[in-house]
Parts: structure tokens; sequence; C-alpha cells
């Protein structure tokens, strides 16, 4: 086993309100782009040649990663013109891929933080001499996933994507983003036309009576795709509950990158991260938090679970709880600010405009 394909492009858009410039995939966790920890694990896996098929601001993955030597990889850049779906973009790369045709390409989603045994699934696939193999994990609520029910041995028995009715939430089973395909089902995959592999090949390889086998594990896994998910699935690196070798430093309740300054008094718990250029002031706290590069926040601040956009300034006092605040956007002193509140970037907050706590 040694090659896998990314996928981090789509429409990309469900942390804008945060960052306009960076995808997803780039924005820190646990003061590293978050790809990296994807490509860090894979490596630890034996991976050695990755693809990365990309559409939205691909232009920012290979300054950063290049030719992946950093990383002990041999890495790979496609960019579609529009995007073309998760299986779209699986078959746009296929001619880079190195394999045979019966060999195993592992295939990722490109939003996903997890303690995922990739060896393991690799084996289920060989043992299971399945076309298709997919990591399965439980979740409380389904519905924002791909159901995936399995017969006693394993073998898939159908892919609903987003159930739109109760009939349809057959199981807690859902797919966790990382499969095994055999290099020649990727080449079946229609080419130069937008393709899901959820809706369309999934459904179309079972109704075929192809093989698709699903291995349940419920190791840590977490789909960043919504900006709360990502302040969580960062701190949760920081403090070790989820595996990365790519996580700087020493795991622990806190990470301070260089030439981040923060008070003595100031307490940072939670897995906070403090990325480089930002200042926290005195008696600021702040609880299981991203505080991107060169944002400011100043004394008295109370903030948790919340997500501080780059060069963004947070006023004294102010308390933040489930916050988003946008790339260069201001809040001023005294506001208290509230679980899903979205602070565009570049806004203006003045001081003492929003509480939410009795009226004094
Ligand atoms: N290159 C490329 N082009 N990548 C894409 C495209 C595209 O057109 N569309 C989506 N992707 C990438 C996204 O960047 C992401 O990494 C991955 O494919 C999945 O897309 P999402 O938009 O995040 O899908 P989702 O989270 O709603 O659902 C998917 O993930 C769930 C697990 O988190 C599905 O695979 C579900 O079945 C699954 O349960
Ligand atoms: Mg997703």
């Amino acid at each position: 086993m040694t090659e896998a394909i990314l996928l981090v492009g789509g429409k990309g858009t469900r942390l804008r309100p945060l960052t306009v410039n960076t995808p997803k995939p780039m924005v820190p966790a646990a003061g590293v782009p978050f790809l990296t920890h994807q490509l860090a694990r894979a490596r630890a896996a034996g991976v050695e040649h990755i693809v990365l098929a990309t559409s939205y601001l691909a232009e920012v993955f290979e300054p950063y990663f290049g030719d992946g030597s950093s990383l002990g990889l041999s890495l790979e850049y496609v960019t579609e013109k529009e995007p073309l779906g998760t299986g779209g973009a699986i078959r746009n790369v296929a001619e880079r891929l190195r394999s045979g045709p019966d060999d195993p390409v592992l295939i990722f989603n490109g939003d996903i933080l997890t303690g995922l045994d990739i060896g393991a699934l690799v084996t289920t696939h060989r043992e299971s001499g399945a076309d298709v193999s997919l990591h399965l994990t439980r979740v409380a609520d389904p519905r924002a996933f791909g159901l995936v029910p399995t017969d006693g041995s394993g073998r898939v028995t159908a892919f609903l994507e987003k159930p739109q009715t109760p009939e349809e939430i057959v199981t807690d089973q859902i797919n966790a983003g990382a499969y095994v395909f055999r290099r020649s089902v990727i080449d079946s995959i229609p080419a130069g036309r937008p393709v899901s592999v959820e809706r369309e090949t999934f459904p179309g390889l079972l109704s075929s009576g192809a093989h698709l086998q699903g291995m349940v594990d419920s190791t840590y896994w977490l789909d960043l795709g919504t900006p709360q998910a990502f302040v969580r699935g960062s701190a949760d690196l920081v403090m070790g509950r989820a595996p990365s070798p790519a996580v700087p430093g020493r795991r622990g309740d806190r990470l301070v990158l260089a030439s981040a300054s923060v008070a003595p008094d100031a307490k940072l718990s939670g897995g906070t991260v403090v990325c480089e250029g930002a200042t926290v002031g005195s008696g600021a706290r702040i609880d299981g938090s991203v505080v991107l590069a060169g944002a400011v926040v100043e004394e008295g601040a109370v903030i948790s679970s919340s997500l501080i956009g780059e060069r963004a300034r947070i006023g004294a006092r102010t308390a933040l709880t489930g916050a988003v605040i946008g790339d260069g956007a201001v809040v001023g002193a005294d506001n208290e600010l509230r679980d899903g509140v979205r602070v565009w970037c570049d806004a203006v907050l003045p001081a003492g405009a929003v509480r939410f706590s009795s009226d004094q």
C-alpha cells in the first residue's frame, strides 16, 4: 500500500465567515494547516504517494506543501476547472496513480480528523476481497452523513446519503470518509462530468452486485466541516485526544506558538492554541479556543469554544462563548457574544454593543 487520494475541493464555504481567503484544509488546527495532520497520519501508515484533488482556492496548497518531501511524501496536485464532486474528483486524478488495476488505493475526505487505523482498513480490504472498503463510525444523529447499513459479515447492504425521512434512518453507522478502492473501480467512474461517489458511485456499485465492505471502528472521529467542530478538533489535537504526529510541541492544556505573547497572569486551558504573533492580555481567560495569527485579546476577556480570526481584536472584558470572529474583525470592549454568533471578516462592533445577561 503506497498511495492515496485526498479530496480537498468542493465549495468549501462553511468557514467563510472566518477566513475569506483560506480554504478550510489550510486553516490551522493545533498550529499547522489542518491538512498536515491527515498527510502525516497517512505517511505514518506507510503511504508514500498522495494526490491532492482540489478545486476551491487550490493555489494555496502547492506553495505550502510543495513536493511533500518535508513530510517524507511524494505529493501531486490536480485542480478541477469546475468542482467535479467527490466521485468526479477521484476519477479526475486516476491518471496520476501508479497502482496496478487490482491494487488498493486509499481515498480520504479532506475534512476529517480521526484516529482510524489505516493499516487495518487496508487489511480488511485485502482479506474480504472487496471492490471498495469503507471506514464506518457510529454517531448519535446520522442525518448529516451517509448511512451505511451492513450485514452480519460487514458487507454493505445500502448507501443512503443524507437521509431525508425518519424511515431512511435505518442505522447509526455512517460513512466516515475513508475508503480503499480497487484501482480498476476508480477507472470505471465516468470521466469529465460531476459525479458524487456517495449518491451515484456507491449505490450504482451496490445495484450491480459489487462487493462493498464496511469496517466499523469507533476510534476518535470528527468531521471538521463547521467552525464549532473545527475548534473542538484543534483542542482535541492539542490535548492528545485526537492522534497526529504533526502537532508541534508537547500535548497539554495549551499550545502557544513562537512569537505569540501571552501575559503571565492570563489563563489558557482546554487545548487552546495561540498562533504566531497573537497577543493575550493580562487576566484574560481562554478555554478550548483557537486564536489565529496576529489576533489581539485584550485584558480581562473571557473566551471559550471560539475561533478568533487572523488579526482580529477582542476588547477588554468581552465575553465570547461558541463564537466565530472573522479575520480582521474588531469586537469592542465589554461585549457579550454567545453560541453560534458569526462576526464577519473586518466587521467592527463598538464597545458595549451586545449583551445577553441582565440589563445593567
Ligand atoms: N476535489 C473535490 N472536488 N473535492 C470535493 C468536491 C469536489 O467537487 N466536493 C467535495 N469535495 C471534498 C470536500 O473537500 C471534503 O473533503 C470531502 O470531499 C467531502 O465533502 P463534504 O462537502 O465535506 O461532504 P459532507 O461532509 O457533507 O459528507 C461527506 O462526508 C461525510 C463524513 O464526514 C460524505 O462522504 C458522507 O457520506 C460522509 O458521511
Ligand atoms: Mg465534510
